[in-house]
Parts: structure tokens; sequence; C-alpha cells
């Protein structure tokens, strides 16, 4: 076992892992940071999606170790401290961007990181930029929705699900 220290939503967060440990079990299993969802493990769903030093990671593709020292955002550092939903999360809301759930924290999180480098994607480069993320639910449309909602553009031209 070794110790890892990184920054976690603004919080110093330090642990004991394994070298084999994932991001995302340290995260889910030390931090209990649980909106961290793992989907496949494999680095196919993007039910993961974190960020990491500003870029969206799928966190069961990284070791907890190489996090090392590094800036890490999930789910529970989106909404303000009184609980009110950011802008991204208020859309994925009004526009019905999510049924089960189980996708939302990595939809948000990469939506969050397009946003972040193209304030004002097209409904392409959302979908290409989201091609890692996968839902079994939405259909996608009202994700898509969703994103260009709180990107500020209009959404009528998206087809409904
Ligand atoms: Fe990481 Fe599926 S759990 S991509
Ligand atoms: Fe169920 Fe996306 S809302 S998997």
């Amino acid at each position: 076992m070794s110790q890892v220290t990184m920054t976690v939503n603004g919080k110093t967060a330090s642990g004991a892992i394994e070298g084999r440990t994932l991001l995302s079990q340290f995260l889910r299993d030390s931090l209990k940071l649980t909106g961290t969802h793992v989907g496949c493990d494999t680095g196919q769903c993007g039910a993961c999606v974190v960020h990491v030093n500003g870029q969206a990671v799928k966190s069961c593709n990284m070791l907890a170790a190489e996090a090392e020292g590094a800036v890490v955002e999930t789910i529970e550092g989106q909404a303000a401290p009184d609980g009110s939903l950011n802008t991204l999360q208020q859309a994925f809301q009004d526009h019905h961007g999510l049924q089960c759930g189980f996708c939302t924290p990595g939809m948000v999180m990469s939506a969050a990181a397009l946003l972040k480098d193209n304030p004002k994607p097209t409904e392409a480069e959302i979908r290409a930029y989201l091609s890692g993320n996968l839902c079994r639910c939405t259909g996608y449309h009202n994700i898509v929705k969703a994103i260009m909602a709180a990107s500020g553009q209009d959404v009528s031209a998206i087809a409904a699900e």
C-alpha cells in the first residue's frame, strides 16, 4: 500500500492505495464519492468521467497513483454548496436529459469539459464529443438538447424523443 494525495472538489483528499487501485475506485470506495458511476470498468461507457487537471478523463482508465497531486472535479462538486444545480445540471433537468440517471454524472462531466473548450458547440459537435458516453435510456436527443440549452442556443431544431 502507498499513500496518494490529490485535491478533489476543492479539498485535499488522501488515502491508502494499492498500485492497481483505479481512480474510480479511490473516489468511490475511499472518498465515498459514489456519484462517479462505474458501468463497464473497461473505458467504454463514460459513466465514470471526472475532470483531472481540467480534462475529462474516464476514471476507470486511470490509476489513482497517476492522480497524485492532481486537481480532480467530480459530479459532487458541480452543484452550489446549498445544493442548487449549476446551469448544465439544470438544463438536463429542464430538458429531460436523463431517465434512470446512471449515465448522467459522466454525461454532465463530459458536457462541462466540452463547453469549457467550445462554449457554443453545434449539434454534430456535441454528438461527436459524447461518442464515448453511452446512455441506455434517453436516445440522446434530450441530452443534446440540454447541452445546447445550457450553452444558450436554440433547441427547437433538435428532434424530440
Ligand atoms: Fe469507466 Fe465505463 S466505467 S468507461
Ligand atoms: Fe439511463 Fe442514461 S438515463 S443510462
